[in-house]
């Protein structure tokens, strides 16, 4: 399985979240505040909306709760965006 994150190709396993996919591959942050400031997983179930991205273009998708699946086109987010 694999997805692409803003364009570059990143392998996936069957089940993981998108969350997991970026994580396994070593990406902590994928969302920039309005300050700039990093974010990524805090929660990881699905309360605080810090892991929003941007699923084959469908905006604020949480990064936790969403299923990867092979060919999703992953956009990260900043606040400037919305
Ligand atoms: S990490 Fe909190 S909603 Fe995804």
């Amino acid at each position: 399985m694999e997805i692409t994150v803003d364009g570059e190709p990143v392998p996936g396993v069957e089940g993981q979240t998108v969350a997991g996919v970026l994580l396994a591959a070593g990406r902590k942050s994928w969302r920039t505040t309005r300050s700039g400031a990093p974010r990524g997983v805090f929660c990881g179930i699905g309360a605080c909306f810090d892991c929003l991205l941007t699923v084959n273009g469908v905006p604020d998708v949480r990064a936790c709760r969403r299923r990867a699946a092979d060919g999703d086109e992953i956009r990260t987010q900043s606040r400037a965006d919305a």
